[in-house]
């Protein structure tokens, strides 16, 4: 069943181009606009609503943290994201205008349907994305929008991650289109990039992998990784470091690379490993430079960097112990991408030490507890 990879999580990383390609098939119609009937949402109540709140858990809230930059955007709807735990008991402000999107791989898990429920009873709207067909948050939702993964039988999440980043683009995108927002032709265009992404995942597989491999059987000693990134970057190094406590029982954190000098600094010394997601040098904003500035600050306390970048992005190696290069892609859409290294990284680093990645110690796929 492992298809002749030595782990599921092996085969799950090299299916994720698959997974993004099946999560993008039959969402348009004949004339190419997204079609997301299967959401079940009167399109009317669509246009009426004037918050969006995402509730997840573990990493499928990075998803919903990547889905708040884009929706934001494409959207100009507030959009918060929130732990589902967390905002089940906390008395939050949803109403009938409050769309909630519940993401969960499994459809099971019990503190994100406990948040679910609380949400309808408030007379919000709920759509589960999900990658579970017929469990029970999207039999419990209002309307759901599948994710095409396939079975994800390791334990830590890799494909269910990229399909439900995709869904997320795809709800927002639906969203824009519907409420007419201004840049409709923006969106073909970022539906064309999205159509690209499965090949150039494909190529990161066949081209950085090896090279991500060797990097992190040299270092499966290390004691403590740290993960900066800025903007969907910053979901992306939380992800990043939650793979590698998940995978390889390392203290890793991520932090948003602004927040850097405001204390996380603190930490860099000699030899401190630090992963760095660096923004596309070719947006017409200042992020690059401002995150190439946080890898010069590391380095110069001596930590080891450690740098995703896009192709072409040259700058970032004088500051740089070691660079994985990525396919360009527009900035909204990077996490596609320059998340695969780092599962890569954290699955590797722990087969290196003799970790069953599928089943890390105390986790469970699902867990359906409070
Ligand atoms: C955790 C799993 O318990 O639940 C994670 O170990 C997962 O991998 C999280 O991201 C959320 O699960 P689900 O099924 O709701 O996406």
């Amino acid at each position: 069943e492992k298809g002749g990879f030595a782990s599921f999580m092996d085969k799950e990383i090299h299916d994720q181009p698959q997974a993004v390609a099946d999560t993008l098939l039959g969402r348009f119609d004949p004339a190419g606009n997204l079609q997301l009937s299967e959401m079940n949402i009167d399109e009317s109540l669509l246009k009426s609503i004037d918050k969006i709140v995402v509730i997840a858990c573990g990493t499928a809230a990075y998803a919903g943290q990547v889905a708040r930059y884009a929706i934001e955007h494409w959207c100009r709807i507030p959009t918060e994201v929130e732990l589902a735990h967390e905002f089940r008991y906390r008395d939050p402000v949803v109403n009938e205008k409050t769309l909630v999107v519940a993401v969960s791989q499994s459809g099971e898990t019990m503190d994100t349907l406990m948040a679910v429920r609380h949400a309808r009873e408030q007379g919000a709207k709920v759509i589960a994305i999900c990658n579970t067909y017929g469990s029970t948050i999207p039999r419990e939702s209002d309307g759901v929008l599948y994710t095409h993964a396939g079975p994800e039988i390791a334990v830590a999440s890799t494909k269910a991650f990229l399909s439900q980043v995709v869904a997320c683009y795809l709800l927002g995108l639906y969203l824009a289109q519907l409420r007419g927002n201004k840049f409709r032709d923006e969106i073909q265009v970022i539906l064309n990039e999205l159509q690209t992404i499965p090949e150039k995942i494909e190529r990161i597989l066949t081209e950085i992998k090896p090279r991500v491999g060797e990097f992190a059987r040299e270092h499966q000693d290390e004691q403590s990784v740290l993960f900066l990134g800025r903007h969907v970057g910053y979901p992306v190094a939380m992800e990043g470091a939650l793979k590698l406590k998940e995978l390889a029982y390392i203290h890793a954190e991520g932090f948003a690379a602004g927040e850097l000098k405001h204390g996380p600094i603190a930490l860099i010394d000699s030899g401190q490993m630090v992963f760095i997601v660096v923004p596309s040098s070719r947006g017409r904003d200042s992020l690059h430079a401002k995150v190439v500035s946080n890898i010069q600050e590391v380095r110069a306390r001596g930590a080891n960097t450690v740098v995703i970048a896009e192709e072409g992005d040259t700058e970032v190696e004088q500051y740089a112990s070691e660079v994985f290069y990525v396919p360009q892609t527009f900035t909204l859409l990077a996490p596609l991408l320059t998340t695969v290294p780092l599962q890569i990284f954290a699955m590797d680093l722990a087969t290196a030490k003799g970790l069953d990645v599928d089943q890390p110690r105390n986790l469970a796929k699902s867990v359906t507890v409070e």
